[in-house]
């Protein structure tokens, strides 16, 4: 009865739906892999936390390298690194892939910032390293321009790809709200951080962006490549002349390919009403894709929330376990060209 060992890092709103549903699924996802998918230890910051899952209290441990390292339970097969920012989780996943293990993780500011790294150990170690959740949470969009679309030529993307702004900017034009007092119930309805600098000020759409760049164009696009400017300055006066043209405000991410150039920018945009992204309401989130030869398709659904989250991350576990158990690995980050990106945006 063969077995595939995981390790979860991190057990905020995503792990713990994450452990939720490797638990209540297990025999599904058994009957998928081909093989049991057993869950051997989490890792978390404090054993005591109030979490949304119970977790076995034998599973929990504060020593992630230690796991990763196979310390807690033998080696483990695959790595789940839903711990979020630069380090520790960069170091836990290098050393996972190094170790052998295939890993999923959902750390947009990580691959933004510093994909290459992680992508050349990926190869090295000749693992996979899969993210569908870091963008857009549930939302298919990854592999679909990665795989599907890559015998067609993406021109343009443009994305809808932080719930927490799409949801003050709705609130802004559907109650007439200032900025300042949307912001605030989002806070009080959990879709903002507590600080949400990282989603008004636009630097989650910009990590967002140069993910999907890099993959729609088959190149490399970083955070720092992508000219950003956030919501805070949108005012309510603002939001009712968009309306009075017919038009909403929305916090695009756009990616667009041009004479052979990539560029990449996130700023608060006009959609006319009549756009299909403009009827993209509350948190929710969309990504609308043009190419030459598929034309116009649009991607849409819950971009943020434990479950959502934790189906895209699911998503991919089955992937890589089967990738695993065929002793073979999915195309990663090979196939990059070199087109020239410009910088912070300009086209
Ligand atoms: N803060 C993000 C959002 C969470 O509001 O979309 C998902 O990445």
């Amino acid at each position: 009865d063969k077995a595939l060992k995981v390790a979860l890092l991190g057990c905020g709103s995503v792990g713990s739906q994450v452990v939720r549903l490797l638990t209540e699924q297990a025999g599904d996802l058994a009957a998928r892999v081909g093989a049991r998918v057993e869950l051997v230890g989490v890792a978390v910051r404090r054993l005591e936390a109030q979490r949304e899952v119970e977790v076995p209290a034998d599973l929990l441990t504060t020593d992630a390298a230690g796991l990763v390292r196979g310390d807690f339970a033998g080696p483990v097969d695959l790595v789940i690194e839903v711990i979020g920012g630069i380090e520790p989780a960069r170091s836990l996943i290098l050393a996972a892939l190094e170790s052998g293990a295939s890993v999923v993780t959902a750390n947009k500011a990580l691959l933004a910032e510093d994909g290459s790294t992680l992508f050349e150990a990926a190869e090295k170690a000749g693992r996979d390293l899969y993210y569908e959740a870091a963008v857009a949470g549930a939302i298919p969009i990854l592999r679909p321009l990665r795989e599907s679309l890559a015998g067609d030529t993406v021109t343009r993307v443009l994305g809808i790809v932080n719930g927490t702004t799409n949801f003050i900017l709705d609130q802004m034009d559907t109650t007439g709200a200032g900025f300042a007092d949307a912001l605030e119930e989002a806070q009080e309805l959990g879709y903002a951080e507590a600080d949400p600098t990282a989603d008004v000020e636009g630097f989650d759409a910009a990590a967002k962006a140069a993910i999907l760049a890099s993959l729609a164009f088959h190149t490399r696009v970083t955070a720092a490549d992508v000219h950003r400017e956030g919501i805070s300055e949108v005012t309510a006066a603002d939001v009712q002349s968009a309306r009075e043209m017919g038009a909403v405000v929305k916090l695009l991410a756009i990616c667009d390919l041009r004479d052979g150039a990539v560029s990449a920018r996130v700023h608060p945009a006009m959609i006319p009403r009549a756009h299909p992204l403009a009827s993209v309401r509350g948190a929710f989130n969309a990504v609308f894709v043009e190419s030459e030869a598929a034309g116009e398709l649009m991607f849409y659904g819950p971009g943020a929330g434990g479950a959502p989250t934790a189906s895209a991350v699911l998503g991919d576990l089955v992937t890589v376990a089967r990738n695993r158990l065929a002793e073979t690995r999915g195309a990663g980050e090979s196939s990059y060209a070199d087109r020239a990106v410009l910088p912070m945006g300009e086209t």
